[in-house]
Formats: C-alpha cells, sequence, structure tokens
C-alpha cells in the first residue's frame, strides 16, 4: 500500500476501498501530462536550487511523449534546465541500432534530448547494439551507473496490456536485474504497427529489471485510453501476482499511478459506483447496474429477484425503485425500446419509443470512416439498411489508411497498372525501385503512399458500389495529421478540421455516424473524432444542425458495452453474409490480424463480435437474433 492513500479523508478512502496503489485520475492526458511534468519539473528546480543532481528513470512508448512536449515547452518558454539532469531510460529493443527510427535512442532525442540542455553524457540507455556475450557485463554496469548517481530520484513508467513495467514481462520477479529479456507476444504485436508487421519486432530487449526499479524514490505510472483499462485495473485493484508485473508496485512506498478517465473506467469507482458510494440512481445508473447484475449472476433481467439485488449491493436501488419486478420491467423495456432495425427512422410509424425519429424521410444521412474500412468493419449491417430503406447515404473516409497497405499489394497493382494505358501521373518506375531497395519498417516515399492511398481509395468504392452507395456520395477527405508515413500521427490542424466543415456543409446530414471509440491503438480514431467535435463546433450555428443526430459506434477493437448502448440495429443472417462481402471488398487489408491474435483476422472479429453481442442481448433475455451492431448517441 503506498503512503498517499492513508492521507486521504475517510469519505475517498471508502471510495477507493478496492484500490491498492494511490491514483490520480485527469479529464484527459493532455491535463494529466501537464501535472506529472510540473512535477518534474519542480523536482528538477529543487535539486538544482541545491546544487544536486537529477536523476531521473525514463520511458518510452506513445505515454510519456506529451510529458516530454511539455518539459521541452518548459525549456524553451520558462527556461528550465537540464544541466543537472541525469537520467535513465527503462528499455531497449535488442538487437536495435541506434539510428533505428523504433530505437528508443531515436525516441528519447526526438521527443526529449535533442530539444533540450541535458549534457549528452548525462544521459543512459540500454546499448541494443552490444554482442550478446557482453550484455550481461553491459546490465551490471548499467546498474552501477544508477547507484553512482545515487539512485532514481523520479522513475515514470507507461504500462503494457501484459501488465509490464519496463519489458519486465509476466513472470519477472521482483528481484529481477536489468537483463536481457524476450517479448510477450501481446507486446510484439502492440508493437507490430511501428515496424509495420510481427516480423520486423525484435524478439528480445534489455530491460531495468522490477529489482532496479523499486528501489526509485518515487515512481509515476501513467496510461491513457480504453485499451489500457483492463489492465490498470488488476494493476491497482487485483493481487500482487508475477502475471502482472505492475501489481509489484503496491509493494512500493511511494508510487502514484496517474490516468485519464478512460483508463480508469473498469476501477471499482467509476464502473460499479454502488459498491463504494451512495448514488444517485438516474435511469442509466439503474440499467447499468441491473446489466452488470445479470453478467455476474448469469441470468436474464426478467429472472432477477429481491434477493439477487439485495445480496449484490444494490438494495438501495431497491428500496428508491423497487420492487425487482418494477426494475427489471423498467430496464427490459429500455433495452427493448433501443432495439431497432430501422437505424434511419420508420417512417409513419409512432417514433415515441423509438431511437431514432419518423422525419425527415428520407433522411441524409453522413458516414465518417476513419479509415477506409471502418464503415464496413462496424456499421456494414446498419448502412445497408440504411440505403436499402431508401435514405440518401454519404460516406466520407477521413484518411487515406495508406500506411496497412503492404508492398505485395502495390507490386500486385503495378503489374495491374502496368498493362493499362493512364495511371494518375506516376513513376511506375520509380515505384519499383524504391521498393526493391526499401527496408522493413522505413518510411515510405510520398509516390509509394499515394498509390497506396488508390488502392484503399479503390476497394472502398469497390465496397460503396456493392451496397448501391451512389458514386458521388463517397469523399476521401486524406486528412493531412495521417500522413507521416509512420504510425505516429501529426496533431490536428485546421485543414485536418476544415476538410470535415466542408463535407459537414456539403451534406448538410440528419443523421451522422461517427467512430466514437477511443480504443484505436494508433489514435487515428481520437483523432477523427476530435476533428469531427472540432468541425461540429464550428458549424453549431448553422440551421441544418438543429435537425441532426450523431451516432457513434465503437472502433473494431471493442464493442460498446450494452449498458450505456442507445441503438442496437440486429443484422439477419443473409444482411451479415452481405457485410462479410462488403468487408471482403477491401482486399488489401483481409490478412491482418486482430492485434494480439495469432489467428484471428480482425475482419472476422469484427463479424464474431457482432454475434457475440446478439449473443449478450439473448442472454439478458431479448429475443435472438443473428448479429447486433450498436451505437451510442453523441448529444449536441
Ligand atoms: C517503454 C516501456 C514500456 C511501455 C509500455 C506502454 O520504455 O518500458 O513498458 O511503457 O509498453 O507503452 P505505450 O506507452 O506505448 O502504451
Amino acid at each position: 500500500m503506498t503512503g498517499q492513500l492513508e492521507n486521504l479523508d475517510v469519505k475517498e478512502r471508502i471510495e477507493r476501498k478496492f484500490e491498492k496503489l494511490f491514483t490520480n485520475v485527469y479529464e484527459n492526458a493532455e491535463i494529466a501530462s501537464k501535472k506529472i511534468a510540473a512535477e518534474i519539473a519542480d523536482l528538477i528546480r529543487e535539486k538544482n536550487g541545491k546544487g544536486k543532481k537529477c536523476v531521473l528513470g525514463l520511458a518510452t512508448g506513445s505515454s510519456p511523449i506529451g510529458v516530454y512536449r511539455e518539459l521541452v515547452r518548459m525549456h524553451r518558454e520558462e527556461g528550465l534546465s537540464f544541466k543537472n539532469v541525469i537520467t535513465f531510460n527503462l528499455d531497449e529493443y535488442y538487437p536495435m541500432p541506434k539510428d533505428h527510427v523504433q530505437s528508443y535512442w531515436y525516441f528519447m532525442h526526438e521527443h526529449l534530448f535533442d530539444h533540450v540542455d541535458i549534457p549528452e553524457e548525462n544521459v543512459h540507455i540500454p546499448d541494443g547494439t552490444i554482442s550478446e556475450n557482453k550484455v550481461y557485463d553491459f546490465c551490471q554496469d548499467y546498474e552501477m551507473a544508477i547507484r553512482d548517481a545515487g539512485g532514481i530520484d523520479l522513475q515514470i513508467l507507461g504500462i503494457g496490456r501484459t501488465g509490464h513495467i519496463g519489458f519486465n514481462e509476466p513472470g519477472s520477479g521482483i528481484n529481477s536485474p536489468t537483463r536481457l529479456v524476450t517479448l510477450d507476444s501481446l507486446t510484439i504485436a502492440d508493437a507490430a504497427g511501428d515496424f509495420y508487421s510481427e516480423e520486423n519486432v525484435p524478439r528480445k530487449a534489455i530491460t531495468m529489471g522490477v529489482g532496479t526499479i523499486m528501489p526509485s524514490r518515487r515512481i509515476i505510472l501513467m496510461a491513457w485510453g480504453e485499451k489500457k483499462a483492463a489492465i490498470v485495473k488488476k494493476a491497482i485493484e487485483g493481487p500482487v501476482v508475477d502475471s502482472v508485473p505492475a501489481t509489484y508496485l503496491q509493494q512500493h512506498p511511494n508510487t502514484e499511478i496517474v490516468l485519464d478517465k478512460e483508463a480508469a473506467a473498469d476501477l471499482v469507482r467509476f464502473r460499479t459506483p454502488w459498491l463504494v458510494r451512495e448514488v444517485q440512481w438516474d435511469d442509466k445508473l439503474i440499467r447499468r447496474a441491473t446489466i452488470w447484475l445479470c453478467e455476474k449472476l448469469d441470468k436474464p433481467i426478467l429472472k432477477l429477484t429481491n434477493r439477487d439485488y439485495n445480496d449484490n449491493s444494490l438494495g438501495d436501488m431497491v428500496v428508491k425503485h423497487g420492487p425487482a419486478y418494477d426494475i427489471n420491467l423498467k430496464v427490459f423495456n429500455m433495452l427493448q425500446k433501443s432495439i431497432t432495425g430501422w437505424p434511419g427512422g420508420k417512417p409513419n410509424a409512432d417514433d415515441s419509443q423509438r431511437p431514432e425519429r419518423a422525419f425527415p424521410y428520407p433522411k441524409r444521412v453522413l458516414v465518417f470512416s476513419p479509415r477506409p474500412d471502418d464503415d464496413m468493419l462496424a456499421m456494414g449491417g446498419t448502412i445497408n439498411r440504411l440505403v436499402e430503406q431508401g435514405h440518401d447515404v454519404y460516406v466520407a473516409y477521413q484518411t487515406s489508411g495508406n500506411i496497412a497497405v503492404a508492398d505485395d499489394v502495390v507490386l500486385r497493382f503495378l503489374y495491374f497498372s502496368e498493362n493499362i494505358a493512364e495511371n494518375h501521373n506516376i513513376d511506375l518506375e520509380k515505384i519499383h525501385k524504391v521498393l526493391a531497395i526499401k527496408k522493413p519498417g522505413e518510411i515510405d516515399f510520398p509516390e509509394v503512399r499515394n498509390l497506396k492511398a488508390l488502392i484503399r481509395e479503390a476497394e472502398a468504392r469497390s465496397a460503396c458500389r456493392f451496397l448501391n452507395i451512389p458514386e458521388e456520395h463517397i469523399s476521401f477527405l486524406r486528412m493531412p495529421f495521417y500522413e507521416t508515413g509512420t504510425i505516429k500521427k501529426a496533431s490536428l490542424k485546421e485543414e485536418d478540421i476544415n476538410r470535415i466543415v466542408e463535407v459537414l456543409r456539403g451534406v448538410k446530414p440528419h443523421q451522422i455516424y461517427a467512430a466514437g471509440d477511443l480504443t484505436d491503438p494508433h489514435g487515428t480514431h481520437r483523432k477523427c473524432f476530435d476533428a469531427i467535435v472540432k468541425a461540429l463546433h464550428i458549424v453549431r450555428k448553422d440551421d441544418w444542425l438543429a435537425d441532426c443526430r450523431v451516432w457513434l459506434y465503437h472502433g473494431t477493437w471493442k464493442e460498446w458495452h450494452i449498458a450505456d448502448v442507445d441503438m442496437a440495429v440486429p443484422v439477419s443472417p443473409e444482411e451479415l453474409k452481405k457485410k462479410r462481402a462488403a468487408i471482403f471488398r477491401h482486399s488489401s487489408q483481409k490478412e491482418v490480424m486482430f492485434p494480439g491474435s495469432e489467428d484471428m483476422e480482425i475482419w472476422r472479429y469484427a463479424i464474431e463480435r457482432n454475434r457475440d453481442t446478439a449473443k449478450d442481448y439473448d442472454k439478458l433475455g431479448m429475443a435472438e437474433y443473428e448479429a447486433i451492431e450498436l451505437f451510442v448517441e453523441y448529444v449536441l
């Protein structure tokens, strides 16, 4: 148990009674990163004031980027000096040359060291270039260097989905030293995007051990986004186990966990707040608690009894809104009303009990798709219904999706293009040449990227054609933030948002569908959604917006929780086949695997997810469908 927990007042301690690590949750990663950077800066200044060195343990990966950005800003604008700072990085891939774009050496210089005044000799990063027979001595020296520097004052950490800290994968002991380790297959899958494919990810790394990290005088672990929620819960609320090395931090006296709302979402105080405090029961919370109880007891809604509620900490809800019979009916009806085969509204029908309004009919429907296949993967069945029910469906593909196209696909298309007359003024010979000398993981030439984008556009057009979406309703926004040629994306600029504004004003939609999840491992969905929110703000006074509703689908990585869903669209067996055929039009993506899985392609996962959702509704006692697609309303 870490120190700060005991300093909280009683109310807060009750709320956090399942948490074994002191945890602070912020509105978003940006605010949280600034807090961490401020603490680091204070420490550097304090040590400097005393004429002492400040020893920092540093992490790489997506999590600390915002912290480094803020430190660089403080250096530039506030004169924060790093002259007295000594750093030790947690890890480095092995083998790995320093100048490789994916090396942690490169990462640290790109994000921090090249922009501040730290003396190069104060920087320590495990060396991915030494020969294997020297690794042991190297690790020994690394630990000695930390000790000689006086130990680490402040260690910052991210957390992998395996629960690793540094590259201490499941199975690492609490006393493990700095050493050469083999990466977990989930870690390799998570890194595959950075290296363009799993085969290019180094299998090993040199990492500081848990036993090297634990003596740090203070530790801050940060995690952002839904995809970390499950492992964060285990790290904070679970028992100390070697299968989740981050749980060792529970035995450290001065560790703080810093999260954004999404990463904190599975903690008891957020997911099931009724277990730790008195709550105000509104309809949404009643629905959430009831569905939680069904899942816990594996019972359908209408079979829950007063006893079930009382025995599972929901007595207060029964007293205020019960008996069980009333609550069951209420939640059953709420779910029933959210299920509709008419996602665009049913014309001429009473719409008071339906998720969408009947009129106007037909509606102009604008579907935003972050990458060219997200629309079909997430809502192919719903798009099919919208078109068949007579609505004017438009699709705007937000990014080109070009980095997900393998070189071999380009070669296939090249062969084809060479055999047709005109070809977009593309220098085919050059593309042949650059692909022939390209090394794995290297950034593509703009010409190759353009060709990859065209391949994805051709596929998206084909899928739309298959579902009878008119050619002139399709737009490819090629948002500039995406076009870095690497997994790391640029920040959103005015031009990105303007392209969305233009399509919104062109279509004046009655319904907008957008990817509203924040789970996408590469942050593309998050940025695409942010851009839509910003664009909607710009058009907020346009007349058409008053008669427009926004529905969010979830990316392939995860589905909405039924308790949060506002519209559930059933997909029949025939429609599911059609959806699969539409997804297959994206042939360059057919072999892309679901992250962390060895035998599940993304398309298969998308279909199975829809089937599983239908099974979940069935288990709750709702009608049994083949598959279901889910949407949450985004209130404007
Ligand atoms: C990086 C490191 C890793 C990462 C972890 C999370 O130096 O040691 O433990 O902190 O894999 O990675 P991101 O932040 O990319 O999700």
